[in-house]
């Protein structure tokens, strides 16, 4: 559904400091046809960037794809008859009602009147938007919004929809429900859905296969299980009295396959291939120096781990700098 080679965009900076930004630095992608892609990076990694020229609408500055069949840059027409796109943040008119916003965008696809009213129902009944028609869109609720959103991409039924940051800004339980939203759409419509994310347990969710973009580059594709295969072991925290943190840091050291040990406070960090098995093992040889264990949490490897052990940065520190800057 989407092969991308070299994908590349630069941005000249504006005003009197010039200079450029190398948003997206050689992107290579190979998306099937009915896969769920989650495209996973922190803030300014490039996910929109990369978004836009897939979806025709920002030129590359090298590199090539094809898109649902057609070439990106001979057939752009082509590839936007076949594909729908829900931008971040959306783009919905406050004032308009939702019937006529879906009836509205299906005549922008050169859908006859009729058709875009009829797909307008069909896709107000699979998105949980029915009732709501008549209702400016200003007064929806959030998750109400995001899936009016992706009601407008499908409304040419498109094989193959882009969602860019599809549940930002929703609460927990409209996120929930938005994605079983979008894998309801996948089973019962077998459209390809490409999306992009920097929420951790979103990608997890609801990928069959992740690709991570870190400044501008792939670092790693894989199931999301595959990819948490990759970082050996669990993490292990224990807590002891402060004073006695350096000899329980010895002890933690001579555990078999113990590795990345750090020491805060009272805190002693470290990996082990098995926490379950390090365990026991570690709370008798405290016990012989006489050390006393005050809390342990034992962490199996979370997709968070799979991007510190990528980048040597964790993607929620990466995304607050992001947030920052
Ligand atoms: N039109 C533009 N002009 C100049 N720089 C741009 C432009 N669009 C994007 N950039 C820069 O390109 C980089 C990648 O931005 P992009 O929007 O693709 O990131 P993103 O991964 O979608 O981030 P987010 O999670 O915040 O949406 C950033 O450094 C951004 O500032
Ligand atoms: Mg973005």
């Amino acid at each position: 559904m989407i092969t991308a080679r070299g994908l590349e965009r630069r941005f000249r900076r504006k005003g009197r400091t010039g200079g450029e930004v190398h948003a997206v630095r050689g992107v290579d992608l190979d998306v099937a046809a009915g896969e769920l892609v989650g495209f996973l990076g922190p803030n300014g990694a490039g996910k929109t960037t990369t978004l836009r020229m897939l979806t025709t609408l920002l030129k590359p500055t090298a590199g090539t794809a094809t898109v649902g069949g057609c070439d990106l840059l001979s057939d752009p027409l082509g590839v936007r008859r076949r594909i729908g796109y829900v931008a971040q943040g959306g783009g919905t008119a406050p004032e308009r009602k939702v019937a006529d916003e879906l009836v509205l965008q299906g005549q922008l696809y050169r859908m006859s009147r009729a058709d875009a009213v009829a797909r307008g129902v069909e896709l107000a009944g699979q998105l949980d938007l029915a009732g709501l028609e008549q209702r400016p869109v200003k007064t929806l609720s959030g998750g109400q919004r995001r899936r009016l959103d992706i009601a407008l991409g499908l409304i040419h039924s498109p094989g193959l929809v882009f969602l860019d940051e599809p549940s930002t800004g929703l609460d927990p339980q409209s996120r929930a429900n938005l994605w079983d939203h979008i894998r309801r759409l996948r089973a019962g419509q077998g459209i390809t859905v490409f999306l992009t994310t920097h929420y951790l347990d979103e990608a997890d969710a609801l990928s069959d296969r992740l690709i991570v973009i870190d400044g501008g580059r792939i670092v790693a594709e894989g199931t999301p299980d595959a990819l948490k295969a990759r970082v050996n072991g669990d993490r292990v925290e224990v807590g002891v009295d402060p004073g006695q943190a350096t000899d329980a840091a010895g002890i933690a050291e001579r555990l078999p396959g113990a590795r990345e040990l750090s020491v805060e406070g009272g805190q002693v960090r470290f990996r082990v291939p098995r926490g379950d098995v390090a365990l026991p093992e570690l709370l008798r040889a405290l016990d012989a120096d006489g050390i006393a264990m005050r809390s342990v949490q034992v962490h199996r490897p979370t997709l968070d781990d799979v991007f510190l052990t990528l980048t040597g940065r964790s993607l929620r520190k990466a995304e607050e700098a992001g947030h920052a800057a």
